[in-house]
């Protein structure tokens, strides 16, 4: 039985933009069915492959009890057993895994890759963070977000510090689409790609929220309903450690930075922390961070994500590559 012509992917969360308040309210959903003990197996028998090129605790954990949760069943393959680009094209990974699974979910240094695998693949394809974005993080960034404001997100401001990463492309993106403002206080040299601000912008404009930069800390934080910050140095960019560390010195998340936010703010972090450097202990292991629940929720969003791609298709077989995409292309490249 093959699937149908044309799939669902998520490469960025731009693909998602339109439905993302459904996303939410699903994953919002499952996670009140899980915590009452009333979840239901609505994936059952249908296999994912996690396919990770770099290392990861909660992206992996959570992806693989969603999918068992869901009534499948997770296949991990780390860097050392695919060997893409090396032992085996990235076109033929997804030709062969797409025989044998009904997702794929992938973590790659570059987003050329992950669009090259989701190209090939006839089964659905997750980006599980590249060079560009992290979607699935996002969605569970959102997730926490609207449990903390009943009221949703218009009228809302996030302050994100630090680097103009792929964490902030998907966090520009979604926040444009949700309608939640964004003030990124970014040094000058690490602006987010000019690209994927194009494209949040374009998202910002229908739905009303601001998209802004400043080089600094404190105007970005000053009156915020919440501080965001990441690791100063990203998997990837470790030859770069001793100029981002001098660049970034004056973009951490402490409590001095976190009194000039909005009374009630509280504090994401997608982790893992590198304390000491973006954030301060006294921050991350304080009753402000909300950066255990934002962990806890990447499952419940990827429950909701697996449904979305997963929950109508047949079982996986043989198309006729390059695969055609039902969602939107993704908003930009990698890195030149
Ligand atoms: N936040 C996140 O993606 O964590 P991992 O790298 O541990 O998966
Ligand atoms: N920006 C970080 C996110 C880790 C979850 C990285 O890419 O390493």
């Amino acid at each position: 039985m093959t699937g149908p012509a044309v799939k669902r992917d998520l490469l960025s969360i731009a693909d998602v933009a339109e439905g993302l308040g459904g996303l939410l309210e699903r994953a919002a959903r499952l996670k009140d069915e899980r915590r009452r003990g009333a979840a239901k197996p609505s994936l059952p028998g249908k296999h994912l492959a996690l396919v990770f090129e770099k290392p990861s605790a909660r992206t992996r954990t959570s992806f693989e009890v969603a999918i068992r949760d869901l009534g499948g069943h997770p296949i991990y393959f780390s860097a050392s057993d695919l060997q893409i680009g090396q032992r085996e094209a990235v076109a033929d990974v997804a030709r062969v895994l797409s025989r044998y699974v009904d997702a794929i979910a992938y973590r790659a240094f570059r987003h050329t890759d992950v669009v090259e695998l989701a190209r090939w693949a006839s089964v659905p394809v997750i980006n599980a963070l590249d060079d560009l974005e992290h979607p699935c993080q996002v969605v569970a960034d959102l997730l926490t977000m609207r449990e903390r404001w009943p009221n949703g997100f218009r009228g809302r401001r996030l302050a994100w510090i630090g680097d103009g990463n792929n964490v902030l492309h998907s966090l520009l993106l979604g926040a444009g689409a949700v309608g939640l403002s964004v003030t990124a206080a970014i040094p000058d040299a690490y602006r987010p790609r000019a690209e994927v601000v194009r494209a949040a912008r374009a998202l910002a404009d229908r739905s009303g929220a601001r998209l802004e930069f400043t080089a600094s800390p404190e105007a970005a934080a000053k009156g915020a309903d919440a501080l965001y910050t990441d690791v100063w140095v990203s998997m990837g960019e470790e030859a770069q450690r001793a100029e981002r560390e001098r660049a970034f010195a004056g973009y951490q998340v402490n409590s001095r930075l976190l009194g000039l936010a909005a009374d009630g703010a509280f504090v994401l972090h997608d982790l893992p922390a590198h304390r000491g450097q973006e954030i301060t202990d006294e921050v991350l292991d304080g009753p402000r961070a909300a950066v255990w629940d934002q962990a806890e929720n990447r499952l419940h969003a990827q429950k909701a994500i697996l449904e979305l791609l997963l929950a109508e298709r047949a079982a996986p077989g043989p198309s006729r590559p390059p695969h055609r995409r039902r969602s939107a292309r993704s908003p930009a490249r990698r890195r030149s």
